[in-house]
């Protein structure tokens, strides 16, 4: 019996990349997002591509029943990975960012993963085998001005998968978190970023290659790159004054709307 692994964000960036190298090795699919088009394009190649079975769940992540949901449509089907990679991110002073605005990031970015880990580890922990991926960011090391709940919340996405992982040792479970810096995908034109000026920017593709790879390997950690390990690595070494004034020149760089 092929196993069934879930991705959510799976309709572009590096959740659609993911998709792909779970289905080339054969692994059925449930992708989750909130375009169904694009989920359902991506579905009808890979499984004409592969074979594979693909399910498509259309979700909006950020309603707090979303998850619960999830987990009740697919009782049926033994999920033994889960990838949480849907997210999203705004660039604005937060004074003046509406809060629903940053309320929809929060619980997107960390309340869905919770509670889609909380519901799918219990029968990943009765067999003693799954894995979990988390899909974090570099932003996880320092204080984000002016992408504030974006940085604060992958910091959170980045302590609770660590902590889970040393939590889930020996059980057969392995939680891994990615941390990726700037990566191309459509995540910056949609969180009002303006054109981004990165000194070094990576494809999802490749992203995607070093996530499954650690993944698979049940790695902790991975920061693909390697500019972004020292980036990481001297951000974490810094002052965190110093950290934040850097990330806070970086997006003063930018004009947004
Ligand atoms: N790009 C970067 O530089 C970068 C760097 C570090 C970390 N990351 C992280 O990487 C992950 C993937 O982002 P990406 O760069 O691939 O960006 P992306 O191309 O914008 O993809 C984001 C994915 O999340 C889904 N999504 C957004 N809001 C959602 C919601 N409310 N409910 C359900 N799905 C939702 C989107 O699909 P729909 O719009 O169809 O719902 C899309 O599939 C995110 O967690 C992001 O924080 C990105």
């Amino acid at each position: 019996m092929s196993e069934w692994a879930l991705i959510t964000g799976a309709s572009s960036g590096i959740g659609w990349e993911l998709a792909k190298l779970f289905a080339a090795d054969k692994f059925n699919l449930i992708l989750v997002a909130r375009n169904e088009t694009r989920l359902n394009r991506l579905a009808a190649e890979l499984h004409t591509q592969h074979g594979i079975e693909v399910q498509i769940l259309t979700k909006d992540l950020a309603t707090p029943t979303a998850p619960q949901e999830l987990f009740d449509a697919l009782r049926a089907t033994p999920v033994s990975i889960l990838v949480n990679n849907a997210g999203s991110g705004w660039h604005g002073a937060f004074a003046k960012t509406g809060l629903p605005q940053s309320l929809a990031i929060m619980h997107l970015n960390m309340d869905a993963p919770v509670q889609l880990t909380h519901l799918f580890v219990q029968p990943m922990l009765a067999r003693r085998a799954g894995k979990i991926l988390n899909v974090a960011s570099t932003a996880a090391f320092q204080p984000g001005p002016m992408v504030n709940v974006y940085y604060a919340s992958k910091a959170f996405a980045h302590s609770f998968s660590y902590a889970l992982a040393c939590e889930l040792e020996n059980s057969g479970v392995t939680v891994t978190t990615l941390c990726p810096g700037t990566t191309h995908t459509e995540f910056f034109a949609r969180g009002n970023f303006g054109p981004v000026r990165a000194a070094f920017t990576m494809d999802a593709h490749t992203v995607a290659v070093a996530g499954y790879r650690g993944l698979m390997r049940g790695k902790r950690m991975v920061i693909p790159g390697v500019t972004n390990k020292i980036a990481s690595a001297l951000s974490r070494r810094l002052p965190v004054r110093w950290a934040a004034a850097i990330v806070r020149r970086l997006h003063r760089s930018v004009e947004p709307k």
